[in-house]
C-alpha cells in the first residue's frame, strides 16, 4: 500500500515537472511607439524569429505604443523584472544615472546613418553597454530610427523663430541644452503624452523623426515642420540581466541570433520608413514642410556648438573623440 502511494506521488511529480518543462519562457517586450515604425516592426520581427528559432520554447509578447508603461516607468519595470525586454531611445537613460548615452544627442554629430552604425558596432557601442550592467540591465543591440526634425505651429526658419517656444523633449540634459541654445524652452515629457500636449497647447512644438510624428498623428496638430536633421533617434535593445543570465545557454544563443537578424532588418528599413512617413505627412496637407537650407543649418549648428564643451565631462571626452574619429574615417570612404 505504502509502495503504491509513493509510486503515485512520484508519477504525479513527474507529470508536474513535464508540464512545467513545456511551459514556454515568456519575454515581455514593451515599447512606446506604434507597430508601424522601425522599432515596432523590429520588435515583431524579433518575436517571429525568436519563436521560430526556439521552436516555441520562448514566447515573445510585444506591448507597443506605451500600452503597458510610459518612458520612465518601463525602465523601472525592466529593472524589477515586470518586463524582460525594451528598446528605449538612448536619450532616456539619464534618470538611471548613465548620462554617457546622451553623447548621441550631440547636435549635428552624425552626418549620415552609416557613420552612426560604425560607432555603435565598435568599442563605443560596447563600452556604453557595460555601464548598464551594474543597473541590472544587459544591452543586446542598437536599433536606428532616423534623423530628428522640428515641428511647431509657426514656421521655424531662423533662430529667432524659436524664441519663447515650449518644446517637448526626452529626458536628456544634452537635448535640454540644445533647445536652450536655440532660444526655446525645453519641457521633458513622456512620448505618449506629446500628441495631447501639442493639441492643447501645453507645448508649442517638438522634435522627432518623421516616422514617430506620423504614427502619433502629430501632423494633425502641428502646422509647420522644419527638416533640420539636428540629431538622431537611436535605440538600445535591453534586457533584464538576471533573466538573461538565467536562460538556458541554447535558448540564449537562439535569441542572440534572432536579435542579430532583427537588428539588421531595422537598420535596413529605417530610412525607407521615415521617407514614407514624410511623404504621408506631406500628402495629409495639414503641415507645411520646409527644408532648412545648408547656410541656415550652419547658423543653427554654430548656436549649439558650445554644448560640445559644456557637456564634454558628462558624455565623456574619450567617447566624443572616438566618435568624431570614426565619423571622419567613415566620411573618407
Ligand atoms: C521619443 O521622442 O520619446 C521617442 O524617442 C520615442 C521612441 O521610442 O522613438
Amino acid at each position: 500500500m505504502r509502495f503504491t502511494q509513493s509510486a503515485v506521488a512520484a508519477a504525479a511529480l513527474l507529470l508536474v515537472t513535464a508540464a512545467q518543462a513545456q511551459q514556454p519562457i515568456i519575454v515581455k517586450f514593451s515599447h512606446v511607439v506604434t507597430e508601424d515604425t522601425p522599432k515596432g516592426k523590429g520588435a515583431i520581427k524579433f518575436k517571429e524569429l525568436a519563436e521560430a528559432k526556439t521552436r516555441g520554447r520562448v514566447k515573445v509578447e510585444v506591448y507597443p505604443n506605451s500600452q503597458l508603461y510610459k518612458d520612465r516607468e518601463e525602465l523601472e519595470a525592466l529593472q524589477l523584472g515586470a518586463v524582460q525586454m525594451l528598446a528605449p531611445s538612448v536619450s532616456k537613460f539619464g534618470p538611471l544615472g548613465v548620462r554617457k548615452f546622451e553623447v548621441f544627442d550631440m547636435p549635428y554629430l552624425f552626418p549620415d546613418e552609416r557613420s552612426l552604425e560604425k560607432v555603435v558596432d565598435g568599442p563605443v557601442g560596447s563600452g556604453l553597454f557595460k555601464l548598464l550592467e551594474p543597473k541590472g540591465i544587459t544591452g543586446l543591440a542598437y536599433w536606428f530610427n532616423g534623423f530628428k526634425e522640428f515641428t511647431a505651429n509657426k514656421p521655424l526658419k531662423k533662430l529667432d523663430d524659436f524664441k519663447g517656444l515650449k518644446i517637448r523633449i526626452q529626458s536628456s540634459k544634452v537635448i535640454e541644452g540644445e533647445i536652450k541654445a536655440l532660444g526655446a524652452i525645453p519641457q521633458v515629457m513622456a512620448f505618449s503624452e506629446v500628441y495631447t500636449a501639442l493639441q492643447q497647447g501645453v507645448v508649442d512644438g517638438e522634435e522627432n523623426t518623421p516616422s514617430n510624428k506620423y504614427t502619433q498623428k502629430m501632423h494633425e496638430v502641428q502646422k509647420y515642420m522644419t527638416m533640420s536633421d539636428h540629431g538622431v533617434v537611436m535605440y538600445a535593445v535591453v534586457v533584464n540581466k538576471k533573466f538573461w543570465d538565467g536562460l538556458p545557454p541554447d535558448i540564449r544563443k537562439s535569441l542572440d541570433e534572432a536579435m542579430a537578424e532583427s537588428t539588421k532588418y531595422v537598420w535596413q528599413i529605417a530610412k525607407q520608413e521615415n521617407d514614407d512617413a514624410l511623404a504621408k505627412i506631406k500628402a495629409a496637407k495639414t503641415t507645411e514642410v520646409y527644408v532648412l537650407p545648408a547656410a541656415e543649418k550652419a547658423v543653427w549648428r554654430k548656436a549649439m556648438l558650445p554644448l560640445y564643451q559644456e557637456y564634454e565631462s558628462v558624455v565623456g571626452k574619450d567617447t566624443l573623440e572616438a566618435i568624431e574619429k570614426t565619423v571622419a574615417q567613415s566620411a573618407k570612404k
